[in-house]
């Protein structure tokens, strides 16, 4: 299996979702090679939840990675779970048209270029 997608699936198991109990994994690799990872991280005001791929962007960025070339989403679905309109907004201004490949916990995956799915995106090119 692909490694940035058996990256996604490990780091879903760091998941603190005691709310839904939906645990979700996002794999990040910058232009180095490198391997940032994230989970979704929930709170007890719901609206605080940070998402896995958002967390995996903060911490890759955080860390002073700025090209990306691949990420990887982990979730438990039979329809493989893609990034909800927040993240594709911060996927989008981190990693442009970036390749993205989903997978479940039956291996099953899809890729996807990001802009197939946050067509006609706002970002700082209008500002
Ligand atoms: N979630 C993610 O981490 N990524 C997604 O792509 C979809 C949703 C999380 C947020 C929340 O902790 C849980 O899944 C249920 O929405």
């Amino acid at each position: 299996m692909d490694r940035l997608v058996e990256v996604a699936l490990a780091a879903r198991l760091h998941a603190h979702a005691p709310f839904s109990h939906f645990l979700v994994g996002a794999a990040l690799e910058d232009s180095e090679g490198r391997v940032h990872t994230g989970c979704n991280v929930e709170n007890a005001t719901y609206g605080l939840t940070l998402c896995a791929e958002r967390v995996a962007v903060f911490k890759a960025v955080s860390e002073g990675a700025r090209q990306f070339r691949r990420v990887a989403v982990a979730a438990d679905t039979d329809t493989l779970t893609p990034p909800c309109g927040a993240c594709r907004q911060i996927l989008w201004e981190f990693c442009g048209d970036v390749e993205l490949v989903l997978v479940n916990l039956h291996g099953k995956t899809e890729t996807f270029r990001l802009k197939d799915l946050f067509p006609r995106p706002f970002d700082a090119s209008f500002l």
